[in-house]
Formats: structure tokens, C-alpha cells, sequence
């Protein structure tokens, strides 16, 4: 193991010094999190157990104590979506294992209530070991996700905040 967990936190604490937490900022997480992945160990067996929004346990790897941001391990269902929905702040993905399609949005009526809103697709890809998504901070911060195959997908991810859900959404041209 060449990088860790410990590594990791600390040069997030460094690039998030710079709290505009632009989407320059959040797109140099992620070469970090990518070498977290590709050098850090299984990261399936660090950190602490912790129950996923998907239902299938992941790895809670740290939770800043000031709440700024969360680093975690994540399994998603095969061929079963995530509804698609919002955080609370941005996020950065990197893929462990399976294969992920992800999609992320953006609310073109730049409402924050999500009933009746509208939203864009702004990136939509597969995420294999060592590829790297992200969402941004509000109206950037909608997205899906879910294994294709016949295994669960398995990222990497930092949240920023708490990294808890907002809003879920139910739009007819989504
Ligand atoms: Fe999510």
C-alpha cells in the first residue's frame, strides 16, 4: 500500500482550504481518490461498516469531524436504478469493481423545489475500476446510478457535507 485513507483526508483538507469548492476544486479530488483506489489496499475491508442507500453494505473510510466532507464505499444492485436524485453538496466517484452507468443532471428551471422540475443530462458514462465521476454543488448535484452485469458495482466516493440526499425526482423526460 502506498497511499491511504490518512493521505487522502489530508490533501482533501488542503484543496477544500479553498472554499469556493469550485468545480476546479472538486475535479482534482478525484486523480486522489483514483490513486486511493489503485494504491490504498482493499478498501472493502477498511474503515467501519456502514449501511448504503442501496441497501448493500459499504465502508464508512472517514467522516470529517467539522462536517465537511465524508469518504465512503458504496455497492449498488444490479440492473436495479437509484431513483435519481440530489445531495446536499458535491460529490467525487471512483470505480472499485463491476461496472457502474452513471448519470448525473442539472435543473434547467434553476428551481429548488424538484416538483414539476425540469433537468437537463449533463454527463452520462460507465464507471470501471479506476474511472472517476462527479457531481457538483446545486442545480449540478442530481444524479443515478447502478450496476449493469451481473454483479454489484463498487466505488469509492467523497461527499462533500454530510453527503445525505435532498430531493428525489420524478420527471417524465429523465
Ligand atoms: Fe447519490
Amino acid at each position: 500500500m502506498s497511499y491511504s485513507v490518512r493521505q487522502l483526508v489530508s490533501e482533501i483538507e488542503s484543496a477544500l482550504l479553498n472554499k469556493t469548492h469550485s468545480v476546479q476544486i472538486i475535479w482534482s479530488l478525484g486523480p486522489l481518490l483514483q490513486r486511493l483506489v489503485l494504491e490504498g489496499g482493499d478498501l472493502t475491508i477498511q474503515g467501519d461498516p456502514r449501511n448504503g442507500s442501496s441497501g448493500l453494505e459499504g465502508r464508512l473510510l472517514y467522516d470529517d469531524p467539522r462536517g465537511k466532507f465524508k469518504v465512503v464505499v458504496s455497492r449498488f444492485v444490479p440492473n436495479v436504478p437509484t431513483p435519481i436524485h440530489s445531495h446536499v453538496s458535491w460529490g467525487v466517484i471512483c470505480g472499485i469493481s463491476g461496472k457502474e452507468r452513471y448519470t448525473s443532471w442539472t435543473l434547467t428551471d434553476n428551481q429548488r423545489n424538484h416538483e414539476n422540475s425540469n433537468i437537463k443530462i449533463i454527463s452520462a458514462h460507465h464507471i470501471e475500476r479506476g474511472d472517476i465521476g462527479y457531481w457538483y454543488k446545486s442545480p449540478n448535484n442530481i444524479h443515478r446510478q447502478w450496476a449493469e452485469g451481473h454483479e454489484p458495482s463498487c466505488v469509492a466516493i467523497i461527499m462533500g457535507e454530510d453527503g445525505s440526499r435532498v430531493n428525489i425526482f420524478d420527471t417524465p423526460n429523465a
